[in-house]
């Protein structure tokens, strides 16, 4: 199958994602890559769905949902089995302080999926609501039959917008489409800004964890293998408008939810108790038999075992990415030396004695200097992808220069000496992380188009 996943460079996108990857779907992704949360784990995620073990095939599309003509394009390039709409501004309580980023991509970005379903076609439309939309109910379990008009955060108010926006594309155009109502998804690879991954971190710096409503909250904890399995077979069985919860089916105290990442971590908990959030809800528990009707599957992941195999995943991926980053620091000294042995050697090839420092022996010394740096870079950052070209471009730019004021007659000290300086300075600036050094990694990932 040929299926579009928005969103696919976050968590439950990328645990989708790697599953129909998995069975030798041919995915295309779409994801704006936005600074919600850290995106180098968006990119950790986007390299192992790129790595090509997988059976099927995987590529990137790098756009706003909310950008009309970028969505026209995706669903332009040929026709899709199913289409997973993922993408959305989630976080209930960010939605208040941000109220525009969840009109944009959850309202406007969603218009768009159906537009693109409505003139391309789109198998079946599978697309992300929450468990939130039940807002000021408080009868638990809660039901898809049950009244979800009084959502009590701007981020539920647009998820039931998309389910009756859903409901009235598939009622007029004859798209069949689903609505998945998720209850509070963990897992590995999971999102920064929630519950499991703050508490697991603060618990291993020992500091002090936040706890809401001073503990007494209850949730239906879904790990995402379930979530993933619900929307798997739900894509695999099209229908007329439906919506579904996908939850673990149980109330889990907030506590005994600590209590199993106190267990998984092997420390005990400091906490910070506080009062309730606005926007939040105090209690959550799906009634999946609805589900279980349609698809034969009701999640069953115990929270142990989810939490469990939540901290296994970041106490491996953790300290690989600490260890990366201090492998960059070593290969930094390594170079370092490796340039003193160099100005050594140049030193000892000049004439004795010394000769007074001179614009010539400068200059000289500037190309050596450019040369090793190409060294440098080709044996330390292989994997810079257009970094690496652009450093290269730069160096050779650098050689250039210290050339021509080389041969230049005559030659003084002058503030255009600096210019070739300033191509050192770039170098840096490129190969650092900086926001230009992003922004030319992210062209680079965004030259996987889909094919049309
Ligand atoms: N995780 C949960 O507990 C939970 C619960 C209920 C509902 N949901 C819904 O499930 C979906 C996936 O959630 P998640 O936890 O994986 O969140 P996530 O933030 O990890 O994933 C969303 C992805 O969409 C991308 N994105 C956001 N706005 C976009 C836009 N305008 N255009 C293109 N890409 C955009 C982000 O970069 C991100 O990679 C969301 O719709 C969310 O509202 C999640």
């Amino acid at each position: 199958m040929r299926i579009l996943v928005t969103g696919a460079a976050g968590f439950i996108g990328f645990h989708l994602a790697t599953r129909l990857l998995e069975r030798g779907d041919t995915v295309v992704g779409v994801d704006d890559m936005n600074a919600y949360y850290d995106v180098t784990l968006k990119e950790a995620r986007l390299a192992r769905l790129r790595d090509g073990r997988a059976k099927g095939t995987f590529e990137l599309v790098r756009a706003d949902i909310a950008d009309r003509a970028a969505v026209e394009k995706v669903f332009g390039s040929g026709r899709f089995d199913a289409v997973v709409n993922l993408a959305a501004q989630a976080g209930v309580r960010y939605s208040i302080e941000n109220p525009h980023a969840y009109i944009d991509a959850n309202v406007v970005g969603f218009l768009n999926i159906l537009e693109g379903a409505r003139h391309h076609g789109a198998g079946h439309l599978v697309f992300a609501s929450t468990s939130s939309v039940y807002g000021l109910n408080t009868e638990l379990p809660f039901r898809e039959d049950q009244n979800t008009d009084r959502p009590i955060s701007l981020y539920a108010a647009t998820k039931k917008a998309n389910e009756l926006m859903a409901h009235s594309y598939s009622h007029l155009f004859g798209i069949p489409a689903t609505g998945l109502r998720f209850f509070t998804v963990y897992g590995p690879w999971g999102r920064p800004d929630m519950a499991l991954f703050k508490f697991t971190r603060g618990i291993l710096a020992g500091e002090a964890i936040p706890v809401f409503n001073e503990g007494r909250m209850v949730r239906d904890f879904t790990y995402v293998d379930d979530i993933v399995e619900g929307i798997v077979r739900v894509i695999d069985r099209p229908a007329a408008f439906r919506v579904f919860n996908i939850g673990n089916h149980q109330r889990v105290e907030l506590m005994a939810y600590i209590r199993a990442i106190e267990k998984a971590l092997g420390k005990q908990a400091r906490l910070e108790l506080l009062p309730m959030q606005a926007g939040d809800v105090a209690a959550t528990e799906a009634d999946t038999s609805a589900l279980e009707a349609a698809t034969g599957f009701r999640p069953a992941t115990p929270v142990e075992v989810g939490v469990k195999r939540f901290v296994d995943w970041y106490r491996e991926y953790y300290p690989r990415v600490r260890r990366m980053e201090a492998g960059k620091l070593r290969r930094l000294w390594i170079a370092a030396g490796w340039g003193f042995v160099f100005l050594v050697i140049y030193l000892s090839l000049t004439p004795e004695p010394l000769p007074a420092p001179s614009v010539d022996n400068f200059k000289t010394g500037h190309i050596l200097a450019y040369s090793w740096l190409m060294l440098w870079f080709a044996q330390a950052y292989l994997k810079l992808g257009i970094r690496l070209v652009v450093a290269f471009a730069l160096c050779a730019l650098g050689i250039g220069l210290e050339y021509a004021q080389l041969l230049t007659p005559h030659r003084t000290f002058a503030y255009s000496d600096m210019v070739d300086d300033a191509v050192g300075v770039a170098i840096g600036l490129v190969l650092a992380g900086t926001p230009l050094g992003n922004a030319l990694a992210r062209i680079d990932s965004s030259r996987r188009r889909p094919t049309a």
